[in-house]
């Protein structure tokens, strides 16, 4: 490490539960920052941790029956292993029972205590475990602490106290002048109204519990959870042990923290640095809370839903890009595993999985696998060209906490704007007809613009989508840098070497089925055509009345698209628009050519169950009489439009 790098940091957790998708919302967020931070080229030091010394830590050990620190040493392994699966790219890993920071820890209290700010004293009054805080009476609206609903416990401890109320006025002006910021906007003033409220000397140690780091000057005593964990910012980048090292990396240039302890790091963090003569941290970023069906998904209050049932089924993205997506990141959010399924198949799989399926197979079927070289751009290849070239600066203002928010949703928004284009763009070229006219020329560069576009989307979802992104670059033949990419590859157009081989299409994100804690990947292997086929083989079928004729839901589709499935000289993948667009997979591939069904009315079954054919799902049965290739289609003539009804 040379210079000073861009110091990030995320709260370190507590251990007494495992994380769940609250905690690691934050842990993504910091991810996408860290990450974007280095494909621009910057030095990073990406920092998380586990916070140890709690009350609730103590007690989860003991009801296991296990000695404290073996409780947490297990524990570190549980969370090291879930944020790896998240793609989570921390430099560094603090845990508060290790002896950098109980060195930095001890350090700290000590230049305190010297400046005169530490005192001892006697507390009397209320305290909640869960938030490791001490309450005045004032502060619980009907007795109860506001964040867990649970009523604190009377305690009365000999305990020192830290000086707090000696900084509201340096902390308010050092906020006013910009050298702490606080962020988003709603979480500033609240902190600059409670500055306004006055603030009370704090106690910062515990004499009737033993579990933690004990004071210098009275080792009968252990430093308060908080005192102990805030610390862990300075401990892990050498502060009290190799303090070069920490003034090379320190100040934080942000913390993200959740909206419940923004107060800790804006109040309580500050005073302790000032205190001790230390430069404060640049930024403090307070996100929103993930909830699930409106709770709050406290670790304390028990309704848990763990990231790794997302990531091990359906991978990291899935669960990065839905909680990055779905809400603002200053912003409260809700987990439903309807809107997931549906925003990972939208957005995943249809626009972006498959838009780079139906490159790479066109690629591999007119270009035997190699990327094309292009001629001149027309008007609509400029389009999607000074698109793509737009992606990265839009996205840089969205990722930049310096301009506001950390606007991750509207980065997103923005990306997936080019991926329809995309697709709107292969739909409009028809690179099949410009194949069928023999326009070789234009076709070149029609897939190779394609391509060069999805090695733009490739590399800009790097931060948010690390896993895909690495596939998608490795499929399309990126040689270049993947991890990270680099900022200047997403300023020039063309960098995508022609001749380079692309891989055979492996689906990226495989669509979820119905149901959303099915496995994805689980299909069946007979396709509707060979399911009618089989009944026509059989006997005459049986009659049915009317009301059963009318369960089934015919309707007009128009064919928008139309590809063949690899491997087989059968199957095609149709994209059609029946009011709303859908995939249908049929085996019309033996009597058509893709290309001649492009834009054609057809029939189509639309409420059979979906059925998963060759890893794609098929929603619907193209209706067509006869076999093989004199196969028959049934369309319909006249002023029908798709989504109509058949009678
Ligand atoms: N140990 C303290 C932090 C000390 S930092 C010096 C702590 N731990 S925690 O495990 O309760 O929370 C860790 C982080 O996760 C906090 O930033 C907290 O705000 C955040 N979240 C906890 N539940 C959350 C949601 N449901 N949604 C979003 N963030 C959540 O607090």
């Amino acid at each position: 490490m040379s210079g000073k790098p861009f110091f990030i940091t995320t709260a370190i957790d507590y251990v007494n539960n495992l994380p769940h998708i609250g905690t690691a919302y934050e842990k993504i967020g910091a991810d996408v920052l860290a990450r974007f931070r280095r494909l621009e080229g910057d030095e990073v030091f990406f920092l998380m941790g586990n916070d140890e010394h709690s009350v609730n830590v103590k007690k989860e050990a003991q009801a296991r029956g296990l000695d404290p620190q073996r409780y947490c040493d297990q524990m570190a392994d549980a969370f090291l292993s879930i944020w790896r699966k998240l793609r989570i790219s921390f430099d560094d890993f603090i845990r508060t029972t290790e002896a950098r920071h109980a060195a930095a820890v001890q350090a700290l209290f000590t230049k305190i205590h010297q400046a005169g700010d530490i005192y001892p004293g006697k507390y009397r009054g209320l305290y909640c475990d869960s938030c490791e805080t001490f309450y005045r009476e004032k502060d619980l609206p009907g007795g109860v602490c506001p964040q867990h609903g649970t009523q604190p416990r009377p305690l009365e401890e000999d305990n020192y106290f830290f000086a707090l109320s000696r900084y509201a006025q340096p902390i308010r002006q050092a906020i006013e002048e910009g050298r702490i910021r606080i962020l988003p906007d709603i979480r500033r003033n609240e902190i600059l109204s409670l500055l306004d409220s006055g603030l009370e000397d704090i106690s910062i140690s515990r004499s009737t519990f033993d579990w933690g780091i004990p004071l210098p000057i009275e080792p009968r005593h252990v430093v308060y959870v908080w005192f102990d964990a805030l610390v862990n910012y300075i401990s892990a980048v050498g502060y009290g042990w190799d303090m070069d090292r920490f003034r090379r990396i320190w100040p934080a240039d942000v913390h993200v923290v959740g909206k419940d302890i923004t107060r800790f790091h804006c109040v309580i963090w500050p005073a302790m640095l000032l205190a001790a003569g230390l430069e404060l941290p640049r930024m403090v970023f307070g996100h929103g809370f993930v909830y699930l069906k409106g709770e709050k998904m406290s670790k304390s209050l028990g309704n848990i839903v763990r990231p790794l049932d997302i990531v091990d089924v359906y991978g990291s993205d899935a669960l990065r890009y839905y909680l990055l997506r779905e809400t603002a990141f200053g912003s409260d959010g809700n987990f439903t595993w309807e809107n997931f399924t549906e925003r990972f198949n939208r957005d995943l799989a249809n626009d972006l999985g498959n838009l780079l399926q139906r490159v790479l197979t066109m690629i591999r079927r007119y270009r035997d696998g190699r990327i094309p070289a292009p001629s001149s751009l027309d008007e609509e290849d400029r389009a999607l060209r000074d698109d793509c070239l737009g992606l990265y600066p839009e996205v840089r203002t969205c990722l930049d906490p310096g301009r506001g928010d950390l606007d991750f949703h509207v980065a997103l928004a923005r990306i997936w704007e080019t991926v329809r284009h995309a697709n709107q763009y292969v739909d409009h070229t028809g690179p099949w007809s410009l194949h069928k006219k023999g326009l070789e020329e234009r076709l070149n560069t029609v897939l190779y613009c394609a391509a060069e576009c999805l090695r733009f989307l490739g590399a800009i979802l790097y931060p948010f989508l690390p896993e895909g992104s690495g596939k998608l670059l490795a499929q399309i033949g990126w040689a270049g840098p993947a991890d990270p990419p680099r900022a200047e590859d997403l300023l020039a157009w063309g960098k995508l070497q022609p001749g380079n081989r692309v891989a055979s299409p492996e689906p990226l994100y495989p669509r979820i089925s119905d149901s959303p804690r099915q496995t994805p990947g689980a299909s069946h292997v007979e396709t509707p055509q060979e399911r009618a086929a089989a009944a026509a083989g059989s006997n005459a079928p049986e009659e049915i009345s009317l009301d059963e004729f009318h369960r089934v839901d015919l309707r007009v589709a128009r064919i928008l698209e139309a590809e063949r499935i690899p491997k087989t000289d059968k199957l095609l993948r149709l994209r059609l628009d029946m009011g709303k667009e859908r995939t249908v997979v049929a085996g019309l591939g033996r009597a058509f050519d893709p290309a001649d069904l492009v834009g054609r009315l057809v029939v189509v079954a639309a409420n059979l169950k979906p059925t998963r054919i060759r890893g794609i799902l098929s929603e619907g049965m193209v209706l067509a009489a006869g076999e093989g290739e004199a196969l028959a289609l049934v369309t319909v003539s006249g002023p029908a439009k798709p989504g109509d009804r058949l009678r």
